[in-house]
């Protein structure tokens, strides 16, 4: 899979990439990420990208021209599965998203600033807008890396047995169930028994019950 990330603040984005599994699925070539600064896109010299917005009001908009030139540029080279605009007024991102992202060849990520991007960008461009949640952020970059972190890990090859996707809560509809590691007592706190018997059968519908239990309680929304 190859991301294209299209940014105002490529050095704000880079560094969730450079440790832990993102590192590693993009060291074993399971993923390619580029950045693109949207000011190397720019005629004027001062590298402007932003401008007032018609019609009056408080903020700046990121301008057409530069956008649509990067755009152009990474469409003349390779075909695009989703060119996608990270705004809080897309559709909320959730893992059934984040499966089926993960499935696709390239895709482009424009992160907004600002007051956003020109709507004519919105328009012509993009083919997908996705929020990480009902609050805004001071620009899509946060977002972008959130977005990237769930596609990637999903990526066949990226996560290893002990850290497979499959038992991720919300992949089944459902919270994970309750963990524990060693010591099996501590400080008198115990461990559920059932965990050190040896009985995977009994393990299982352990986990099972507790994952129904923990969503009830938590996010019962999940269940309807
Ligand atoms: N940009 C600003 N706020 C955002 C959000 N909640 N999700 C995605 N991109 C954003």
């Amino acid at each position: 899979m190859r991301i294209d990330i299209i940014t105002v603040l490529p050095e704000l984005l880079k560094s969730p990439f450079e440790a832990s599994i993102l590192k590693r699925a993009i060291e074993k070539g399971l993923v390619e990420v580029h950045f693109h600064n949207i000011r190397d896109y720019t005629d004027s010299s001062y590298n402007q990208v932003d401008d007032y917005q018609f019609g009056g009001g408080a903020g700046m908009v990121m301008m057409i021209e530069p956008i649509d030139k990067c755009i152009s540029k990474l469409k003349s080279e390779r075909n695009y599965d989703e060119i996608i605009y990270m705004t809080p007024d897309g559709e909320t991102l959730n893992q059934k998203t984040a499966n089926s992202l993960s499935l696709l060849e390239n895709i482009i990520v424009l992160c907004g600033h600002y007051k956003g991007v020109d709507q004519r960008v919105r328009d012509a461009f993009i083919t997908r807008e996705i929020s990480i949640g009902d609050y805004v952020l001071s620009g899509g970059e946060l977002g972008a890396a959130v977005l990237c972190d769930t596609i990637i890990r999903l990526i066949p090859g990226v996560l290893n047995n002990e850290t497979s996707a499959l038992t991720d809560s919300f992949q089944d509809g459902l919270l994970a169930p309750p963990v524990y590691t060693r010591p099996a007592e501590y400080k008198g706190m115990t461990v559920p028994e059932v965990l050190l018997s040896g009985n995977f059968g009994k393990i299982e519908t352990w986990r099972e019950d507790k994952a129904l239990e923990r969503t009830k309680q938590l996010r019962p929304d999940l269940l309807k």
